[in-house]
């Protein structure tokens, strides 16, 4: 539990987000195909990410878009636009290590078409909706973003505290987009919750939220790494995941732990919860003056 300075500090910083899109390049020529290296499970788990959040944020963004003209809050309203700032250039990020894999002989465009579907079909804004419907439907969608935020944000402040990675040998560049985007993650944490209450403050809106993106997510994960471990040209096929080899791999601190990951799952439902509780901005933040390539960023 933190001390009450602590909160207030925190607190602090929260209230004064200013929510900053940082325009980041990688260059990803010398990205070895296991950037862990002798780690593919681990390489693959968090390649997973890639897959994920390029359709994934960009659908975030179409969904506060959306949501952008039932803000009645001014503050929460530059929260938003930061947040669609920031997820914009992630999804961007993530694109360009899909297409590095791509020309390392690791084809992942057949995953991507199938979560183009799901988050365009599925997901996607619904043709022919009344006017209540709509606005319904609007909610619903940043419900589901808001329970899919608690653990980016999770992840985000996992990645700022591995040094499992470093110690493996991983790759600087691979591991500043990690925690630059998880920086970000964190620094914009409360985004998609406070738009959530905003629009609905009611406790169901919430639980349902990660009744639906919770399992989701899991779903997609699992599929992810099954996925890239069977397209990699280098594995020929030979290695499958499981859940046993995932908790061994968080051991050594290359992957998050599966039993954490889903006790944070169950704090989103607690009464009393709400996202500036997870993880620290400070850190975030202290993370951000210090990040190559958000360095980088700032000087052009
Ligand atoms: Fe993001
Ligand atoms: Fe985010």
């Amino acid at each position: 539990m933190p001390s009450s300075t602590s909160a207030t500090a925190a607190t602090a910083v929260h209230d004064n987000l200013v929510l900053e899109p940082r325009d980041v390049r990688f260059d990803w020529s010398r990205l070895p195909l296991h950037w862990i290296p002798d780690e593919p499970i681990a390489t693959h788990t968090i390649n997973v990410l890639h897959l994920l959040l390029p359709e994934g944020e960009r659908w975030f963004v179409r969904v506060f878009k959306d949501a952008l003209p039932m803000i009645t809050d001014e503050q929460l309203r530059e929260e938003v636009l930061g947040f669609i700032g920031q997820e914009s250039i992630h999804a961007e990020a993530h694109q360009e290590v899909l297409d590095h894999l791509l020309a390392q002989g690791l084809d992942p465009r057949p995953y991507v078409r199938q979560l183009a579907w799901l988050f365009q079909r599925i997901l996607g804004e619904k043709p022919g909706l009344t006017p209540t419907q709509r606005r319904e439907n609007i909610i619903e969608r940043v419900a589901f973003v808001a329970a899919i935020e608690h653990f980016t944000a999770f992840l985000g402040d996992w990645a700022l505290n591995s040094p499992g990675l470093d110690r493996a040998g991983a790759d600087p560049a691979m591991l500043d987009l990690l925690r630059w985007h998880g920086a970000e993650e964190v620094e914009h944490r409360s985004v998609a919750y406070d738009l959530m209450v905003h629009l609905d403050p009611g406790y169901l809106r919430r639980v349902r939220g990660m009744l639906v993106s919770g399992p989701l997510l899991v779903h997609l994960w699992v599929r992810g790494v099954r996925f890239l471990l069977a397209a990699d040209p280098t594995l020929e096929g030979r290695l499958r995941p499981s859940w046993r080899e995932a908790y061994r791999i968080a051991q050594r601190g290359l992957l998050p732990d599966p039993v954490k990951s889903l006790r944070s799952g169950l704090r989103y439902l607690r009464r009393g919860y709400h996202p500036t509780q997870e993880g620290s901005s400070s850190q975030a933040l202290g993370y951000l003056a210090a990040s190559p390539a958000a360095r980088a960023a700032a000087t052009h």
